[in-house]
């Protein structure tokens, strides 16, 4: 099959977005896109220091790297964005019912297929480098792991599906969200980004520093901020983990 970006295909590693900052670290002119994907990981990174786990061969597990020395450091959730749209349009094209939980998990009605982990370095005031990394649960049946949600393509439609076909389409669709963005042409995508959110609609409840509540959601700023309106018709805003979902 030809790939549409440079693919290195490895079998095990510890992570593909450490492997990857150790590459564009060591080596010059290493290409934007190129794209690291692996079998397995042994000690897959996710959010909040957590781990991913993933079943060996199962799931897709990669990272890819974009140098957006165009883009302000204060805009970098475009990336979140593009990201989270490629993957959830691309998903759309297997069932209903996806979305993005703010800001760039991918939920399929109340559970997680998927989760991205982004790493930018920064110089001045731009992005000089940007590693996003990415675990999709495609084809694995069963979840062992104390993950509270996790839900599968294959758990969701009953098939089995090629991987590298899906990673394919998604890095076609991340290349023309890439080139929204440098474009400048940031509208389509916010707009997208704001119809695709899970909890678009309705009051649900979540939970701060000062406990729980329950609100709705009125928009999510360019800069990543969530704005909920609790039930007392209070705005309140928040960066990322600063507030969270609780979905029970
Ligand atoms: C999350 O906690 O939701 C983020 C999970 C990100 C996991 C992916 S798997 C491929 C890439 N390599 C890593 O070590 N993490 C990301």
């Amino acid at each position: 099959m030809s790939f549409p970006v440079p693919l290195i295909h490895i079998s095990e590693t510890n992570s593909t977005n450490s492997y990857l900052q150790t590459l564009c670290a060591k080596q010059q002119g290493v290409a934007a896109f190129t794209t690291v994907v692996a079998d397995f990981q042994t000690s897959g990174r996710g959010q909040r220091g957590n781990s991913w786990e993933s079943e060996p061969k199962k799931n897709l597990l990669f990272s890819f790297v974009l140098f957006p020395d165009f883009l302000e450091a204060r805009r970098q959730f475009l990336i979140s964005q593009i990201v989270s749209l490629a993957i959830k349009e691309e998903l759309d094209s297997y069932a209903d019912d996806f979305s993005i939980k703010w800001p760039n998990d991918i939920y399929w009605k109340d559970k997680k297929i998927c989760g991205m982990l982004i790493e930018n370095d920064l110089m001045g005031r731009n992005i000089s480098q940007s590693i996003s990394g990415i675990g999709i649960n495609v084809n694995q049946e069963v979840f062992h792991s104390t993950a509270p949600n996790p839900v599968s393509l294959r758990q969701i439609t009953g098939k089995q599906y090629d991987i590298f076909e899906i990673l394919k389409n998604i890095m076609l669709r991340i290349q023309s969200g890439y080139e929204l963005l440098r474009n400048g042409d940031t509208e389509p995508i916010a707009h997208r980004y704001e119809k695709a959110l899970f909890r678009k609609e309705g009051m649900h409840r979540y939970k701060d520093a000062d406990g729980e509540f329950f609100a709705r959601i009125i928009c999510v700023e360019p800069e990543g901020k969530l704005i909920l309106e609790d039930d007392a018709q209070k705005k309140r805003g928040y960066m990322f983990k600063e507030v969270e979902y609780l979905l029970i």
